[in-house]
């Protein structure tokens, strides 16, 4: 045994941070799955998964190895063979190093001979070491899909399973890469866990399973494997950026200072380091202090992220001159970063901090840097070289997760290789043990990573300044806590029903039997107490058919507590894809789920004096009753109209991502266009059953806006639409519903109709849709009796939206008396 702890010793000691060494990972498996032959990929060399290799077993009765007979044109050889599970399946590798690994898997779907299907419709999941990693998942977006985890293997033998879903399903893969990441790779102490309560320290990262969602080099170009020791891909920050004009890219072109305890190239290449955005103080529009904001779109509800980020202060002529605050989803994270301090006293030396956050329900992450109050005011700044984003998968904690691995050490020792198995375990325990007592003095005096464990009491959030209260006139609703309590079965678990930057939402019944919804707010946090306080004022001065009605409210013992008529059938999202689709919604109740929504906003739009804008329209926001009557929720964002001298609010921006008001986004200016806008990616959400953003898919089809816009302009948006509306939809219906969110998503507001035109080309398009023989009153409606032509300059490119002069006479006033929409004129307030 001398000899494997002299093994062990050397490898430790070879992966000892030590900048300019190039990194070789201990194992390195890299497999061309279905294939006899080797490939070759960015300098990588695949070995066909079908040659004899001793170190990896394929394990599958009824694999299938396929071969595309037709590839495209310059597609790498590595995608051209697949192995295909039919059944349960694995490869198993045999490891020689104990610790975190990266696992790859490469999807490129194609059909062939061999196999009945195409490989679009597998349905399969994926398990590394016993940790569900891909459930139900379907590689189907016509490119390659790249799909890497992080996470730390503790005995001798990785495997990795494939499990088709269902009797019918089938997985498959192109290409599998495991290998050692480099000592150190993941730490497990220094994590800020950022939230609504002030930052702490997040421990045991390491034992995690992480997943890549982002990889971001800020300020620079896109780097490929080529250019990353570790084969990575790093993409640039531009299309993330919130408001551009508030940032400016700067590049170095001195290679960084590594230093020992800072980072190196195997945490991120030296390019990642040598680019980064600043802010752009120059441009006039904008006030002398403002963050620099990028949105990163993540599965939304609650669920946990590590955010390492990148910093190399390549701005600074000298040392101390640059102190700059850091935020994720509007939480403090790091305050008054000193990037001096941090490298200790020297420039342009590269460093990261790791931060965990929860994803809110706005279905991004959000990173902001800004100037720290300890800046001068010559000196303000603040800049960020490189972001990576990983989302936890199944974050539990470690004890469960080492129970878990037990339990599946278990399963593989009784069942499959037996002896062999029990005497590696032995030595992985002897190993492991041996490592707990010495060799761990090493690893902890190689990261010197101080100056992350000190934790300051300074980190105050950005909300926690409350001024004022709203305006009484809502004391009738006022619910005791008690009431509440018994509710909610004392807030159990159980009954969450959302979540979301506020907190979260529970189901409830009353004892008169009267279900509810009860939003509370973190208990104890002034977090969200604006959003709380305008809720109130706002919901308790509205009653209509269409919009969610608030209850009542609570605010003893400091708690902040909201609860609303509860509707029976959620989200529309819900009813609209993904796994709980059971009855999908025919094309009349969609029509009419819009139109509902549609009268809502018009309603919030124009029934007071000063008019509402909702600010968050998206699909979530709308709910289904038991009759599949539609109600907008979530007023938390709302904000009075602009005042009669005024022609827009300004304000911080607020939204979700995908339904964000470019010129809103661009400007800050928020007008009633904006809810129009977010309204127009929420038809097309309803006709095409698609999110609307996915960033699982290929780079023009992520954003539902800009690419059922592209259809709808070549005319060819049935294309695109929902596979369970084809053939059910009146070409005129799908034509005036095209065109009607078309039109809410033109670039400017001026140009958009307001809601009550958008509702009024729904019922037409409804109308269209119930009779067969309909004639076309008019191509259109706008409220000024004026036409809309939409005319394309520049075909699948660009598109201006001009005004005529009318060449219809109907008006308000001339369609209010007919039945189909006479409701409009009546239906208000109700
Ligand atoms: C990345 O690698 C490619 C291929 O070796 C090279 O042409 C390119 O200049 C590299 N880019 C950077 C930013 O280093």
């Amino acid at each position: 045994m001398d000899t494997q702890k002299l093994i062990l010793l050397l490898i430790l000691l070879l992966f000892t941070p030590c900048s300019f060494s190039s990194f070789t990972p201990t194992d390195n498996y890299l497999l061309s799955c279905g294939s006899q032959t080797n490939a070759s990929l960015f300098n990588q060399f695949f070995m066909g998964d079908s040659t004899n290799q001793g170190s990896v077993f394929l394990s599958a009765d009824k694999s299938i190895s396929l071969t595309n007979q037709n590839p495209p044109p310059n597609s790498p050889t590595l995608y051209h063979t697949a192995r295909v599970f039919t059944t349960t399946g694995s490869y198993r590798f045999s490891m020689r190093k104990n610790g975190t690994n990266f696992v790859r898997f490469h999807f490129s779907t194609f059909k062939a001979p061999g196999f009945e299907f195409d490989l679009k419709s597998a349905n399969f999941s994926v398990l590394v070491d016993g940790n569900l990693v891909l459930s139900n998942f379907k590689p189907n977006n016509g490119s390659i899909l790249i799909k890497e985890f992080v996470l730390k293997v503790e005995s001798n033998l990785l495997e990795i399973v494939f499990r088709p879903a269902g009797n019918s399903g089938f997985g498959f893969v192109n290409a599998v890469e495991v290998f050692s990441a480099p000592e150190d790779f993941i730490i497990d102490y220094g994590a800020r866990l950022v939230g609504p309560s002030d930052v702490q320290e997040y421990k045991n990262l390491s034992s995690q399973v992480l997943e890549t969602v982002h990889r971001i080099n800020v300020g620079g170009v896109k780097l490929t494997p080529f250019n990353d020791t570790l084969w990575r891909t790093w993409i640039p920050d531009e299309d993330y950026l919130v408001l551009k004009d508030a940032a400016k890219r700067v590049v170095s072109t001195h290679t960084p200072n590594y230093q020992t305890g800072g980072a190196n190239r195997e945490i991120a290449p030296d390019n990642v380091y040598m680019t980064a955005r600043e802010m752009d103080r120059d441009n006039s529009i904008i006030a002398s202090q403002f963050n620099i904001t990028w949105n990163f779109p993540v599965v939304p509800g609650g669920v946990r992220h590590l955010v390492r980020l990148h910093f190399c202060d390549i701005v600074s002529p000298a040392l101390n001159l640059l102190y700059f605050d850091v935020y994720i989803n509007g939480y403090s994270a790091y305050k008054d970063l000193d990037l001096s301090s941090l490298t200790f006293h020297t420039l342009a030396s590269p460093v990261y901090v790791d931060f965990v956050a929860d994803s809110d329900d706005s279905g991004v992450m959000q990173i902001s840097v800004g100037p720290s109050d300890l800046s001068s005011s010559i000196r303000m700044n603040a800049i960020l070289n490189g972001a990576e984003i990983m989302q936890l998968v199944n974050a539990v904690d470690s004890s469960v997760v080492s129970q878990k691995k037990r339990l599946w050490v278990l399963v593989v020792v009784g069942s499959i290789v037996g002896g062999i198995i029990v005497l590696l375990l032995i030595l992985a325990a002897f190993l492991a043990s041996f490592r707990k007592k010495k060799p761990k003095q090493l690893t902890v005096e190689s990261v010197g990573w101080t100056p992350l464990r000190l934790f300051g009491g300074s980190s105050l959030s950005r909300m926690s300044e409350v001024t004022g209260y709203p305006s009484p006139g809502y004391f009738g609703l006022k619910i005791p806590f008690a009431d509440i309590q018994a509710a909610t079965n004392n807030f159990d678990r159980t009954l969450i029903i959302g979540s979301g930057g506020f907190g979260m939402v529970y189901k409830g019944v009353f004892k008169d039997n009267m279900k509810i919804a009860v939003k509370r707010g973190m208990p104890g946090s002034r977090q969200g107490l604006p959003e709380f306080q305008s809720e109130i004022t706002i919901l308790s001065r509205i009653r209509h058919h269409h919009l969610v009605s608030l209850v009542g409210y609570c605010e003893e013992n400091s708690e902040m507590i909201l609860v609303y008529e509860y509707v029976e059938k959620g989200p529309l999202k819900k009813h609209l894809y993904g796994a709980a689709v059971l009855q999908p919604l025919s094309w009349k109740q969609r029509l009419e789920i819009c139109i509902g929504a549609a009268r809502g906003l018009h309603y919030l739009h124009t029934g007071f004096a000063q008019g509402i804008i909702h600010r968050d329209i998206k699909s979530t926001n709308i709910l289904l009753d038991e009759n599949n009557v539609a109600k907008v929720a979530d007023f938390g964002l709302s904000r009075s109209g602009p005042c009669v001298n005024e022609t827009h609010v300004s304000t911080g921006v607020k939204g979700s991502f995908g339904y964000l008001d470019p010129e809103y986004f661009r400007r800050q200016k928020l007008t009633d266009k904006s809810d129009v806008y977010s309204f127009g990616v929420v038809l097309f959400e309803v006709l095409c059953a698609r999110p609307a953003v996915d960033p699982q898919l290929d780079r023009e089809q992520v954003n539902l806006a800009e690419w059922a816009l592209e259809w709808q302009k070549k005319g060819m948006l049935e294309h695109i639409i929902d596979p369970y509306l084809v053939g059910k939809i009146k070409p005129s219906s799908l034509k005036k519903f095209g065109e009607t969110a078309e039109k809410c998503l033109a670039e400017y507001g001026v140009d958009r109709p307001t809601m009550g035109d958008v509702l009024w080309n729904l019922e037409y398009s409804l109308q269209l849709q119930e009779n067969e023989h309909e004639r076309e009153p008019c191509a259109d409606r706008s409220s000024h009796g004026e036409v809309n032509v939409t005319t394309t300059i520049n075909p699948g490119n660009s598109s201006s939206s001009m005004r005529t002069q009318g060449h219809c006479d109907n008006n308000y006033q001339d369609v209010g008396g007919t039945q189909v929409f006479s409701q409009l004129m009546t239906n208000e307030g109700r």
